[in-house]
């Protein structure tokens, strides 16, 4: 039995006073049953770390860099993360994909430096909607399955979730149906069962991201191969994202 994993990506939103508020609603109203993990900014993990210290909210960052230190302006860095004591990174987001030019041996690189420093990973796949249309959302989602974890073991993929994230649904209130969702999913338990063992593809976490809401959870997680969510926007208000993590209460 798969435990349910809910993730609240926040993107690049919030002030430190709106997510250290966001933080207390969660740890006071929220209740904890299923796993819960926040990406808040980069600029906010070390405020958030202390807040969320010793309870049962995860901590989780957007990005890294494909390096671990040295000349990289801009860049955060794998060793920066687990300073400010971050479980877990989001790596190959499509937004990461489309607007930065991430390729698969990008998000590959970036993986395998965040296995090396035992950080957990959230591994983003999706197509787009033209892919979609012209038929090769299967073959899209496979090969960024198959490039992205390339060189990664059976043990490593016990830090690894996946997140299928439908571009088109991405941010637009279009939410896949259930059962197209879970089509994706069993798509990519296969291609894992095939990767690597039947052990492997049963305990890996798939989740589900895309216009995900208090109103469409239900019957997404209601779905064999849906495993919890990986949320944008409705992560960003206490009162949407509490009924998401709690979404079996
Ligand atoms: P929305 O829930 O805003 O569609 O965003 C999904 C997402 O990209 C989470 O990573």
């Amino acid at each position: 039995m798969r435990i349910s994993y809910i993730a609240g990506n926040w993107k690049m939103n919030t002030t430190k006073k709106e997510a250290l508020d966001l933080v207390t609603e969660l740890l006071n109203e929220g209740s904890f049953k299923n796993k819960v993990l926040i990406a808040p900014p980069y600029t906010l993990l070390d405020a958030i770390s202390n807040a969320v210290k010793g309870t049962n909210l995860i901590l989780g960052a957007q990005n890294m860099s494909t390096h671990e230190s040295g000349a990289h302006t801009g860049e955060v860095s794998v060793l920066m993360l687990r300073d400010l004591g971050v479980d877990t990174v989001i790596l190959g987001h499509s937004e990461r994909r489309s607007i930065y030019g991430e390729s698969d041996q990008i998000i590959n690189t970036k993986i395998k430096l965040a296995l090396k420093h035992n950080l957990n990973i959230i591994f983003c796949v999706g197509e787009t909607l033209e892919e979609r249309e012209n038929g090769l959302a299967e073959k899209v989602v496979t090969d960024q399955i198959i490039n992205g974890l390339e060189g990664v073991s059976d043990s490593d993929m016990d830090s690894i979730t996946v997140a299928y994230e439908p571009v088109w649904a991405i941010g637009t209130g279009k939410t896949s149906t259930p059962e197209d969702a879970d089509s994706i999913h069993r798509i990519i338990r296969n291609k894992i069962e095939a990767i690597y063992s039947k052990n492997v593809s049963e305990k890996l976490i798939i989740q589900y991201g895309g216009s995900v809401k208090p109103s469409n959870v239900k019957e997404l997680m209601a779905k064999e191969n849906i495993d919890g969510a990986l949320v944008g926007g409705a992560a960003l208000k206490a009162e949407t994202f509490i009924p998401i993590m709690e979404y079996n209460k």
